[in-house]
C-alpha cells in the first residue's frame, strides 16, 4: 500500500491527506499545532467544510489517516512527504516563507532514506530550489551528502467550502518536477484521479510554481473587472447580470467568476496577488495588471461603504444588521474577509453593527472583529431576524443558501428602517421594492 505525510494539517493538508486516504493511500498528517492534533486524533476536526468530518471519522477508523505532532515519526512514515503549511503576506506584501522553510528543515534533520518532498502551499517561483539547497545543506552538516531526494512541486486549487469535491474531481493535477523517479511515485499517489481521466500538467518546478499565481491573479482580475463594469452599470442604469451573461456565452470569456460583489477575499486571491507583485518586482518585471487589480478591489470594499452612506445620509447612531462575514458561504474562514473592512469602516463612522453568519461568529468574535466586543459597537446575534431587531439597514455580505429564502416580513417587522444592501445581488429588485424595501444591489 502507498503512503504518504502531510506537513501542516489546516485547510489544504487536513482535505489531502484525508482525500488521499479515502483513495486507499496510508497518511500521517502532522501539525506543530498539538491541541489541533490531539482534536484531530479523536475525530474532531477544527474547520468547518462540508463532507470532510465524515470522511476524517471513516479513514481514522480504518487506520488508513493518523495524527502525529511528531515530525520524526512524519518522515519516517512515508518516502513522499506533502508541506501544506501557510505561506501568509508579509508587511510588505511579499510571500512570509517562514513556515515553508521550517518545514523542509525538520524534514532534512529527520530523514535517513530517499524521500521526495512535495511542495503543495503556494510559493513563490524559485522556492523549489531554495528548499533543494536547504535539504542539501542540512544533509551534508549531518554527515549524508550522499542521501538522495527531490523536490516537487504539486499547487493546489481546491477552493474552501467544495473543498473535498474540488479535491477529488479537480480540473487538473499540476506536477513540477525535475526527477522521472519522483514524478512517477506523484502518478502513482494521484492514480485514483488518472483513471478519471483528469489532465495532468507535468512540468519543471519553476512552472508548476507560476502556474499557481497565475491562475489566482487571473481569477482575481475577472471578479475586478466585473466589479467595475458593476459600478459602471450603476452609474448609467444598465443590469450587470445580462453584461456578465452576455459576455459569458463567448467561450472565449468563460462564465465562471464573472459575479459582481463587495470585492474578492479569502486565504488566497488577496495574499496571492500581493504576492505576485512582489515576485516580479524581485524579477524587474512589473505586474501591472495585477497591481492595478488589488488597488481596485480595495476600492470596491470601500465603495460599499459609500453606498450605504448614499442610501442612508448620516451614518452616526445608525443600527446596520450584517447577515454573513465569512469571506464566501460554506466556510468559516475569515481571513481577509471584505466584511471586516466594512464593518470596520461602518463602526468608524459611528454605526452600531448587529452581525449573524451561520458559522464563522466564533472566528470572527475571536480574530479581526475581537476589538470590538463589549465596545457597544459591535454584536453577534443569534440568528438574521435577531440581527435586523432595530436596525436601519440589512447590508448582506455572504450569500449563505440560508440568506437566499429570508423570510422578508418577519425581518422588515424586526428593523426600524427599510434599506436593504444587497451586495451579493441575491434578491430581485422589483421584489424587494413591491416588499417595501429600499434596495441596492451592485451593478442593477
Ligand atoms: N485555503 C485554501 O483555500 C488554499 C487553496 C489552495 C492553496 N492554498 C495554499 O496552501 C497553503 C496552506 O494553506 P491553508 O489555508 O491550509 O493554511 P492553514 O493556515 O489553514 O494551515 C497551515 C497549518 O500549518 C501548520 N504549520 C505551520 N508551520 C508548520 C511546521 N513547521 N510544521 C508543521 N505544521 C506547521 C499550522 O499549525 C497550520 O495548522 C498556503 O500556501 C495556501 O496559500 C490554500
Amino acid at each position: 500500500m502507498n503512503s504518504i505525510s502531510v506537513i501542516g494539517t489546516g485547510y489544504v493538508g487536513l482535505v489531502t491527506g484525508t482525500c488521499l486516504s479515502e483513495f486507499g493511500i496510508r497518511v500521517v498528517c502532522m501539525d506543530v499545532d498539538a491541541a489541533k492534533i490531539q482534536a484531530l486524533s479523536r475525530g474532531v476536526i477544527p474547520i468547518y467544510e462540508p463532507g470532510l468530518a465524515g470522511l476524517v471519522a471513516k479513514n481514522l477508523e480504518s487506520g488508513r489517516l493518523r495524527f502525529t505532532s511528531d515530525i520524526a515519526e512524519a518522515v519516517a512514515a512515508s518516502n513522499l512527504i506533502f508541506i501544506a503549511v501557510g505561506t501568509p503576506p508579509g508587511e510588505d506584501g511579499s510571500v512570509d516563507m517562514q513556515h515553508v522553510l521550517a518545514a523542509a528543515a525538520s524534514v532534512a534533520e529527520n530523514m535517513t532514506d530517499y524521500k521526495v518532498i512535495v511542495n503543495k502551499s503556494t510559493v513563490p517561483v524559485g522556492t523549489g530550489r531554495r528548499v533543494k539547497a536547504l535539504v542539501r545543506g542540512t544533509l551534508e552538516r549531518r554527515g549524508l551528502a550522499g542521501l538522495e531526494f527531490d523536490v516537487v512541486s504539486n499547487p493546489e486549487f481546491l477552493r474552501e467550502g467544495s473543498a473535498v469535491r474540488d479535491f477529488m474531481h479537480p480540473d487538473r493535477v499540476v506536477i513540477g518536477s525535475e526527477s522521472e523517479k519522483a514524478a512517477n511515485l506523484m502518478r502513482d499517489i494521484y492514480n485514483v484521479l488518472y483513471l478519471i481521466d483528469t489532465p495532468f500538467i507535468f512540468t519543471t518546478l519553476e512552472t508548476a510554481e507560476l502556474i499557481k499565481y497565475a491562475s489566482n491573479a487571473f481569477l482575481a482580475t475577472k471578479i475586478t473587472f466585473i466589479n467595475e463594469i458593476a459600478n459602471l452599470c450603476d452609474a448609467a442604469g444598465a443590469d450587470v447580470h445580462a453584461i456578465a451573461k452576455a459576455m459569458g456565452l463567448d467561450g472565449r470569456i468563460g462564465k465562471y467568476f464573472l459575479h459582481p460583489g463587495p470585492g474578492y477575499g479569502g486565504s488566497c486571491l488577496p495574499k496571492d496577488t500581493l504576492g505576485l507583485v512582489a515576485i516580479g518586482k524581485e524579477h524587474g518585471v512589473p505586474m501591472s495588471v495585477v497591481a492595478a487589480v488589488i488597488a481596485a478591489n480595495d476600492a470596491q470594499t470601500r465603495r460599499m461603504i459609500g453606498k450605504i452612506e448614499a442610501g442612508l445620509g448620516e451614518l452616526g447612531g445608525r443600527t446596520i444588521a450584517v447577515l454573513g462575514l465569512s469571506f464566501k458561504p460554506e466556510t468559516d474562514d475569515m481571513r481577509a474577509a471584505p466584511s471586516v473592512p466594512i464593518i470596520e469602516g461602518l463602526i468608524a463612522k459611528g454605526c452600531r453593527v448587529r452581525a449573524y453568519d451561520p458559522v464563522a461568529m466564533e472566528n470572527a468574535a475571536k480574530g479581526a472583529l475581537a476589538r470590538h466586543a463589549g465596545t457597544g459597537s459591535f454584536a453577534s446575534c443569534a440568528d438574521e431576524y435577531d440581527a435586523a431587531k432595530g436596525a436601519d439597514a440589512v447590508v448582506l455580505l455572504t450569500e449563505w443558501n440560508q440568506f437566499r429564502h429570508l423570510d422578508l416580513q418577519r425581518l422588515r417587522e424586526a428593523m426600524t428602517g427599510r434599506f436593504f444592501f444587497d451586495f451579493r445581488n441575491v434578491y430581485e429588485p422589483k421584489d424587494m421594492a413591491e416588499r417595501g424595501f429600499v434596495y441596492a444591489g451592485v451593478g442593477r
